[in-house]
């Protein structure tokens, strides 16, 4: 049936969401950005840093299409991951889709320290650039996805138990 993506917001619980799903299902589990990291050799802030976000991307893209040719794994992917249309398509094409979203309130409470998130390090005001790029992203998270799932004021354990119920069904 495909490997199971996860998508969205930095903060929203893809990674841990992510986790816990391969778990239980018993596929493996890729987080694109520490992929990234590993191949890189350096953290994704140094990559920017160092190299840009052009570079950044690139690295990405490349990443999300290695984990894509797998079989039977769940992708964590970076909050960005979709806004580039081929990703999207390279990632539906051998993966059911989860957005996971979240309230900008509820996404700065989990982001303990926007400084090591290079988009929002050099913001003034992280509440008013969260809310500014998730309106930005909007279209492009929900073209890409099949299905959304709301974590705001939920445990990682409750979003996982809804993204598995919607997996299987998925497979019927
Ligand atoms: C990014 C989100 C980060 C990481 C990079 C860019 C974004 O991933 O890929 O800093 O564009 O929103 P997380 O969503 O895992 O924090």
């Amino acid at each position: 049936m495909g490997n199971l993506v996860l998508i969205g917001f930095m903060g929203t619980g893809k990674s841990t969401i992510g986790k816990l799903c391969a778990d239980r299902l018993g596929y493996g589990y890729f987080d694109s950005d520490a992929v990234i990291e590993a191949q890189a050799g350096c953290s994704i802030t140094q990559l920017f840093a160092r190299q840009g976000e052009a570079a950044f991307r690139s690295l990405e893209k490349q990443v999300l299409a290695a984990l894509s040719a797998r079989s039977d794994v769940v992708i964590a992917t970076g909050g960005g991951a979709v806004q580039d249309p081929e990703n999207a398509t390279t990632l539906r094409a051998n993966g059911r889709i989860v957005l996971l979203t979240a309230t900008p309130e509820c996404i700065l409470a989990r982001i303990h320290d926007a400084a090591t998130r290079p988009l929002l390090a050099n913001a003034p005001d992280p509440h008013a650039r969260i809310a500014a790029l998730l309106a930005e992203r909007e279209a492009a998270y929900r073209r890409a996805a099949h299905h959304g799932i709301d974590t705001t004021d939920r445990t990682p354990e409750a979003v996982a138990e809804d993204v598995l119920a919607w997996y299987r069904k998925e497979d019927c």
